[in-house]
């Protein structure tokens, strides 16, 4: 292929160099063939690209289970953020998520027009025929069952093909989650500079979803060649990705059903007893997980971290104890082999959202210093109050999550040390958003997804020198 693609440069530029000057000449001294006709598009299609090397814009869809949104980005030749006036992203939003319109794919797409508008109107008219558009959908589709799923993203595909974005039906695909796991360990190390640098001066990653919690890291390529093979089809251990002209071997595992919303179900499935120690005294209710209703009662004596972690702790043991290799996580899954990729833990999501709620990190630190210790002291505290208690205690906890508050953070601290077999007095940091030249960005995956667009061998990556650029279009026309 890369052979093919040196021959077929070697036949364009001097193409390119003749219907360029056939191109300014007269037109009515022009040949009239298709030929012709080719070249010009091709020679438009190189001056728009030109143009790239100052402008790129990205624009990706995140459609997640409560709402949709939008982002947009704009990248300079370095892969750098560059501000569109005031600000760094377009980011627009729409309630509800493309699910709730389960049984009509055309609504469902329709509910995207106004961000598709905002991003229209947020790239200049003369890029859109070069913008990539992407849709990841998350959770919420993932849960829906037949063809509504397939039926939606169809819908969103037709929606994009009505716009002059670059678009292509494998870009609005569902997400799996170790899709989510890279691209946010791609944007945080772009948050913080990292990417480019060797692999030990990047961070892992930690994201505590609803219904998934993701696991990230770069590795050398000696710990990658000794990866665990996986069976056919299951997702591999070990990515391999190329960015700023840096390889790297990414660990990344998800681990479905461990996310914060899906773990509760697995917790209180663990006892069939009504009564469970982690449900603050008080309670009494239901709570619904993936279509089943768990009856949820705190025991009379109240709620117990000591307790409480019992049953976690068999949770998260799953239904495969064992561990194949020489070092697991939990439920018989690699860890990876650690390293330096994983000295510097960045953990989001329902990390920080609980820890802020609780109060051991102040909201208004974006990213705030912290130990998996500190999830231990807080739940023994939580554990310890009723659920009345617990209203003027906790004022930052949502009322539905309040009963699962002890619940909750003996889940965060016993998935870090005993599932992820971090250090109790480990220095982690837990993460919001990212100060990016003066602006604040949400640490979350569009980003990552906007900079793999930018960087994959795809027709338009950085195009720098006038060599790359007749490559760019060499491929355009490929
Ligand atoms: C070019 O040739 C085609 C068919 O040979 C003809 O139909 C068309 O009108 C020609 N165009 C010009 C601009 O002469
Ligand atoms: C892997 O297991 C060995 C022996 O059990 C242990 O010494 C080592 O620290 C473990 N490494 C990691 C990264 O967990
Ligand atoms: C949180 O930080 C802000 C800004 O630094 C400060 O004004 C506020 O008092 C802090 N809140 C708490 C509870 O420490």
């Amino acid at each position: 292929m890369h052979r093919f693609r040196e021959v077929i440069l070697v036949l364009l530029i001097p193409l390119l160099l003749v219907s360029f000057v056939l191109f300014v000449m007269p037109s009515e001294r022009a040949p009239n063939d298709s030929v012709l006709s080719t070249n010009r598009k091709l020679l438009a299609n190189y001056v728009l690209r030109a143009d790239l090397s100052s402008n790129r814009y990205v624009v990706i869809f995140d459609a997640g289970s409560s709402g949709s949104r939008v982002h947009g980005f704009r990248f300079d030749q370095n892969l750098d953020l560059v501000y569109v006036g005031k600000e760094i992203q377009l980011f627009e939003q729409v309630w509800p998520g493309l699910s709730s319109y389960a049984d009509n794919p055309k609504e469902a797409a329709d509910s995207l027009v106004p961000l598709l508008e905002d991003a229209e109107e947020f790239v200049p008219k003369d890029m859109h025929q070069v913008t990539p558009v992407k849709v990841g959908a998350t959770a919420g589709l993932r849960l829906l069952e037949g063809d509504a799923s397939d039926r939606i993203l169809q819908a969103v595909r037709d929606l994009l093909e009505t716009s002059n974005f670059m678009t292509n039906d494998d870009w609005v695909t569902v997400l799996d989650g170790s899709q989510e796991g890279s691209y946010l360990w791609m944007a945080i190390n772009y948050l913080l500079t990292n990417l480019g640098k060797d692999y030990s001066e990047t961070v892992g990653v930690v994201d505590l979803g609803g219904g998934s919690v993701q696991m990230a890291y770069a590795i050398s390529e000696a710990d990658a060649a000794n990866a665990p093979e996986l069976p056919e089809g299951e997702d591999p251990y070990v990515k391999e990705l190329s960015i700023k002209g840096t390889k790297y071997y990414l660990y990344v595992h998800s681990y479905l059903n461990y996310g914060l919303s899906a773990a509760r179900a697995q917790i209180l499935g663990v006892a069939k007893d009504v009564e469970n120690p982690c449900i603050l005294a008080g309670y009494n209710g239901v709570y619904t997980y993936g279509g089943i209703d768990y009856k949820v009662s705190a025991p009379s004596s109240g709620s117990s971290m000591d307790k409480c972690r019992e049953q976690i702790l068999i949770a998260l043991k799953g239904s495969n104890p064992t561990c194949p290799y020489k070092n697991c996580t939990f439920g018989g899954v690699w860890n990876g082999g650690g390293g330096d990729g994983q000295e510097n833990l960045y953990v989001g999501s329902y990390f920080y959202d609980r820890a802020g709620q609780v109060g051991f990190i102040n909201e208004s630190d974006r990213v705030a210093a912290s130990r998996p210790i500190d999830f231990q002291v807080a739940a023994e505290r939580a554990c310890q109050t009723t659920l009345e208690d617990a209203k003027s205690i906790y004022p930052g906890v949502d009322a539905a999550d309040l009963p699962y508050l002890c619940m909750d953070l003996v889940y965060e601290h016993t998935l870090l040390v005993d599932g992820f077999g971090l250090q109790p007095l480990k220095d982690i940091t837990l993460v919001k958003q990212i100060e990016y030249q003066g602006y604040l960005v949400e640490a979350a995956w569009p980003l990552g997804s906007a900079i793999e667009a930018m960087s994959l061998d795809n027709g338009i990556k950085p195009v720098s020198s006038l060599g790359n650029r007749i490559e760019a279009v060499s491929q355009a026309a490929i």
